[in-house]
């Protein structure tokens, strides 16, 4: 999954999926997220916390999802610390990326999409997808969305769509 694979037709696209968890929740979607969009098999899924992705993880990406809980009302904070740190040197260069949201929280979950959505606005970024929200713990049903949301988009990059 996370192999920077090349096919011999050019290097692969890649997806890159940025997640906090503190609980391990946020964590467990990521997972089921990435195990989605591997299903396509001519992408690259690049898989990392938020404090562990860097600019040139962004740089080099073709689409980005982001996991995070909601804390205090609000995306975690090094979902927010991600955004500080690649916003200057990334806003020019990554215009209409495609993107999707994915929260978890034990009741509400809004505010951070919001915040996180306010944001993605702030970069240009382009929605390709309902953002989605898991309340307590995911379901099966849940699990099982999330990886059709990371197949999702890692279709609609490989056949060029959003
Ligand atoms: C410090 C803290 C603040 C939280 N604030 C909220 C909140 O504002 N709204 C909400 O719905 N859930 C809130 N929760 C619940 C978490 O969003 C929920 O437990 C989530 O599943 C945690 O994800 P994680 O296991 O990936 O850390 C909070 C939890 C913690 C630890």
């Amino acid at each position: 999954m996370m192999a920077d694979d090349q096919s011999g037709q050019g290097p692969k696209k890649k997806i890159l999926v940025i997640y906090h968890s503190q609980g391990g929740t946020t964590q467990t979607m990521a997972q089921c997220f990435a195990a989605g969009a591997t299903r396509e098999e001519s992408i690259t899924v690049v898989l990392k916390k938020a404090e562990d992705a860097t600019l040139e993880d962004l740089l080099q990406c073709h689409a980005i999802g982001i996991g995070s809980p909601e804390y205090f009302g609000t995306m975690a904070g090094m979902i927010k610390d991600f955004f500080d740190r690649t916003f200057v040197a990334a806003e020019e260069k990554t215009i209409g990326l495609p993107f999707v949201i994915f929260v978890c929280a034990g009741n509400d979950g809004r505010g951070a999409i919001r915040q996180i959505e306010r944001i993605a606005e702030g970069y240009k970024w382009k929605k390709v997808q309902e953002h989605l929200r898991v309340v307590g713990s995911p379901t099966q049903k849940d699990l099982d969305r999330l990886a059709e949301l990371g197949q999702t988009l890692a279709a609609g990059v490989d056949f060029g769509i959003f």
